[in-house]
């Protein structure tokens, strides 16, 4: 396939790190991924945010090849799924939602499988596991067995184990799903670590404060399809606008706002104890008494997918 030119450069644009063309995945009757367009470009932090169902694991699996297409094309790092699956596999990393350690071997023997197993060169090895061990902040705990470790340790395990070969891509199916608001924070800075280094990072997540931290481009999945594409605060622009107005009081109150709202035909929805009303900058003079705060991705992933989460 011919190359673009970058017109400003001319250096050669980078082809995406992964692309996936009309791909859809049937399981029976049930269409989890429905005609799925994707293109994840090199060196972005990609989140695929989507509430439970949407089909992300599933797109997730199809990366790897553990789940196959039922049609569609898919690359990843340039080689074809699924006829060159285990090259790619070979190059990229991949961090499990399911914690599948083995709870006998300690972090140093369960990192030094894997970089056996990835090819890490013997004379590297060591080395590769220091480093691994280090990233995930793991050094004063690399001879203790998997067992004894916190549910944070082991994840953090699980994410070290997936970059141990260094790996250009980085798959991780929610990678925080289930933990304290502290190991999720550490999880973070090392996602964070891994973008300024350069790593492609596609992540799926149905917390939409962790798309709108972490991403550098977000894709809203729905129902096995993007129904929306681009940075956080773009989506924020163009799926809420600039303001939510948020009217509180008892329900008498909040129905009869909710009334004016749909006569003028501004987008309403309910939010907590509050009505939310979008797009508040453009309200005229029968705008109900509020309080005005600034949309946010919730407030775009609710009006792209009616759905409410977190
Ligand atoms: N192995 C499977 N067998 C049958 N249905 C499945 C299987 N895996 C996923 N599904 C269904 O496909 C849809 C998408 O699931 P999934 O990809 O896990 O969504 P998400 O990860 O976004 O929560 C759901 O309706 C789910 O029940
Ligand atoms: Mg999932």
């Amino acid at each position: 396939m011919a190359q673009q030119l970058d017109p400003g450069t001319h250096e050669r644009a980078q082809p995406p790190a992964i692309s996936l063309r009309n791909v859809v995945k049937r399981f029976g009757s049930i269409v989890a991924v429905d005609g799925l367009n994707l293109a994840v470009p090199a060196g972005v932090c990609f989140g695929l945010l989507g509430p439970n169902g949407a089909g992300k694991s599933t797109t997730m699996r199809m990366l790897t090849a553990q789940a196959l297409a039922d049609s569609g094309e898919i690359e990843v790092l340039g080689y074809e799924l699924p006829r060159e699956s285990k090259r790619a596999r070979m190059e990229m990393g991949v961090v499990p939602q399911l914690d599948n350690l083995d709870v006998e071997l300690t972090c140093r023997q369960i990192l030094t499988v894997f970089a056996r197993l990835y090819r890490v060169p013997g004379g590297e090895r060591a080395d590769a596991v220091r480093r691994a061990l280090e990233l995930a902040n793991l050094g004063p705990r690399a001879d203790t067995i998997v067992r004894e470790l916190s549910g944070g340790m082991r994840r953090r395990l699980l994410v070290a184990r997936g970059l141990i070969h260094r790996p250009r891509l980085v798959l991780l199916d929610e990678p925080t799903v289930g933990l304290d608001p502290q190991v999720r924070q550490e999880l973070w800075t090392l996602i964070d670590g891994l973008r300024s280094e350069g790593v492609t990072v596609l992540m799926s997540t149905h917390y939409i404060e962790e798309a709108e931290r972490l991403a550098d481009v977000v894709a809203v999945m729905s129902q096995g399809k993007i129904v929306a594409e681009g940075a956080p605060a773009e989506l924020v622009r163009a799926y809420a606008g600039e303001q939510v107005l948020e009217i509180y009081g008892p329900p008498e109150q909040l129905a009869a706002a909710s009334d004016t709202a749909a006569r003028h035909g501004w987008q309403s929805r309910r939010s907590g104890p509050a009505l939310a009303i979008m797009r508040a900058e453009t309200l005229d003079g029968d705008a109900p008494e509020g309080v005005r705060r600034p949309a946010n991705l919730e407030d775009a992933f609710v009006a792209l997918t009616g759905e409410e989460i977190e």
